[in-house]
């Protein structure tokens, strides 16, 4: 099958300029080539465009009872994004996303599902990205952007977002460490299952990922991985905006991707996030990225 690989230099969603980056360090980092060596048919779709943060004000479209920075500017990015994911599903060909911060999700998944039928999504995060305009502590979209698809929070009298096609029951997180206040209140309440670091210490990283993708497949029609990068330790993937100790090792993270590549017949699409070259050590953790999608790929040493 074609990958094609989509870039989305998005920045808008986070505090720290260099996730903007991300889609070049990891092409630096020898995507491609990983994927044609794999036998896929890698083609560069190229970049989204993404509008500067200093042409914006992001505050511009606060509300009283909601804060979110870059909110039309993020929607503008995500449609597009949305329809180049649709347009490469069209072709035939299989969407490789590359962002960029996690707020990009919204328009992957978009793009990737629709509305008469069901998507399971696996987010792999130390974060729940499960903010809204209303819990959110920083105004950042890329911790609210889980939260987003699944249509929860409002902005003024709407929903600020929502993806179609896309259930709670059949969302599924794993690595989770870092939950504000408010967002863990609403995970609770929701039907969303979330896998913890400690579950991952008690049960092992392999069969905790075994079942998430068995949630994540059941019921549904494909499935979405997202994988921000800010999952692994930070020993591992130190160029990510906002690092939390205690993420999953090197070898943890492969096994749970090619726990994904097991699954390739529901695997629909696939994005890689918050890459940000700036903060890394000579693109460690860009590289690192590219290894985790070969995994999710089928590479293997036998
Ligand atoms: N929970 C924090 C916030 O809402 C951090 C979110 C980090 N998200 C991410 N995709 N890296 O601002
Ligand atoms: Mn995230
Ligand atoms: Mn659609
Ligand atoms: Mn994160």
């Amino acid at each position: 099958q074609n990958v094609r690989v989509l870039g989305v230099p998005m920045d808008l969603g986070a505090d720290r300029r260099g996730v903007d980056m991300g889609p070049s360090a990891i092409r630096y980092g020898g995507l491609a080539d990983r994927l044609d060596d794999l036998g896929f048919d890698c083609i560069d779709g190229g970049d989204i465009a993404v509008p500067r943060p200093e042409a914006g004000d992001p505050d511009a479209n606060d509300l009283p009872d909601g804060r979110t920075k870059f909110l039309p500017e993020t929607r503008e990015v995500c449609a597009d994004l949305s329809a180049a994911v649709a347009a490469t599903r069209a072709d035939g060909e299989f969407p490789l996303v590359l962002g960029g911060d996690h707020s990009i999700a919204m328009g992957t998944v978009d793009g990737a599902t629709d509305p008469d039928e069901e998507l399971g999504i696996v987010w792999f995060d130390a974060h729940g990205d499960f903010n809204t305009p209303q819990t959110t502590p920083s105004g950042n979209i890329h911790g609210m952007s889980l939260a987003g698809i699944l249509g929860k929070g409002r902005f003024g009298e709407t929903p600020w977002a929502r993806a179609p096609g896309v259930s709670e029951e059949n969302v599924v997180l794993v690595g989770l460490r870092s939950l504000d206040e408010g967002e863990r209140k609403l995970l609770t309440e929701s039907d969303v299952t979330a896998f913890t670091m400690s579950d991952i210490d008690t049960r092992g990283a392999s069969t905790v990922v075994q079942e998430a993708l068995a949630i994540a497949t059941d019921g549904t029609d494909a499935i979405h991985v997202s994988l921000d990068l800010d999952w692994l330790d930070p020993t591992e993937a130190p160029g990510v905006g906002t690092p939390v100790r205690g993420g999953v090792s090197y070898r943890e993270a492969h096994i749970a991707m090619e726990h994904v590549a097991d699954n390739s017949a529901s695997l629909r699409s696939m994005e890689v996030v918050e890459v940000n070259p700036i903060l890394d050590e000579h693109n460690r953790t860009a590289e690192l990225a590219c290894e985790l999608v070969s995994s999710a790929f089928g590479e293997r040493i036998l």
